[in-house]
């Protein structure tokens, strides 16, 4: 059986995932959308282009759920992105108004999916669709840390002048101001940063990993980032489908892990057939729990004002 993958939202977001994960054939793509031809064009375009790519994933744009039926994961991306001097924060309530429309018609079509969200506010649409959905808190999984990670690492492998492909990172909490980069579990070639670089310049890059977001929509003015976040949601969906077991920090419902219950916030995660197969706890120190406690309070006022 070929595996179906359906992507919510033909933005930016939205086709380049697709892209990614037809170039990768890692499924057959549908990408769907409220407006009329987009995603059918941005669909036929790719599509198009796998002769040269020598992949066979079938890729079609839509804008009927019924063209998603049965999918073994659903990417949601649908919302309005960030301007400049917008947090993520400011789109709760637009972002929310679309993610309840969205997850009961993905339900409806998709009853026993995987769902990956990655609209904005991430954490508490996470949870506004895992309250909706009625899935078990496996099948419903948070991106954010895999692109917080890759930021942070990239700023690390370019402050060393070394490969990202040794640099290892860690950044969990929620997406947002209050995101906890952990310094002692990232890693170059197994060698934790702090024995390789000053408290100062640490801070230095982990602080601009928490305005990583914030830094391209400055440039971009228009919109929000896209080529790292589709990359981070591509890396989530084939752990899922290859069954790779990977650990990854993803948003996860935690119910008492970290000494937090009944919330979204990003910890570790095993992905996996079955989705979050594990939630991995690693030991924080005083600080680095207070820190994510404090994050984890930033997203409980968030879920608190949409009551979810
Ligand atoms: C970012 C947005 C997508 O971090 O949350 O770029």
């Amino acid at each position: 059986m070929r595996k179906k993958v359906s992507i919510v939202g033909s933005g930016n977001v939205g086709a380049t995932a697709a892209h990614w994960m037809a170039s990768k054939e890692l499924a057959d793509v549908v990408l769907i959308d409220i407006i009329d031809g987009v995603p059918q064009g941005k669909g036929l375009d790719l599509l198009e282009a796998m002769p040269i790519e020598k992949r066979d994933s079938q890729v079609l744009g839509t804008q009927d759920y019924a063209d998603t039926a049965n999918s073994d994961i659903v990417v949601v991306t649908a919302g309005i992105p960030r301007k400049p001097g917008m947090s993520r924060d400011d789109l709760l309530h637009t972002n929310h108004k679309i993610m309840k429309d969205v997850v009961s018609k993905v339900v409806q079509h998709s009853p026993n999916c995987i769902l990956i969200i990655v609209s904005n506010p991430l954490d508490a649409m996470a949870q506004a669709a895992y309250k909706m959905s009625g899935f078990p808190r496996h099948r419903v999984v948070g991106m954010a840390g895999v692109l917080d990670s890759s930021r942070f690492r990239t700023f690390i492998a370019a402050e060393l002048k070394v490969s990202v492909e040794n640099v290892t990172a860690f950044v969990l909490g929620g997406h947002g101001d209050t995101m906890v980069p952990l310094p002692r579990y990232s890693t170059v070639a197994g060698i934790p940063i702090t024995e390789l670089m000053d408290a100062a310049t640490i801070e230095r890059l982990v602080q601009r990993t928490r305005d990583g977001g914030a830094e391209i929509v400055k440039y971009l003015k228009t919109g929000s980032a896209y080529y790292a976040p589709s990359a981070a949601v591509t890396e989530m969906v084939e752990a899922i489908l290859k069954d790779k077991k990977k650990i990854l920090p993803c948003a996860a419902y935690l119910e008492g892990e970290y000494g937090i219950r009944g919330l979204f916030v990003g910890v570790p995660v095993k992905l996996g057939a079955k989705g979050i197969e594990q939630i991995i706890e690693i030991k924080l120190t005083h600080e680095e729990q207070a820190a994510l406690n404090r994050s984890a309070e930033a997203v409980k006022e968030l879920v608190g004002v949409i009551g979810v």
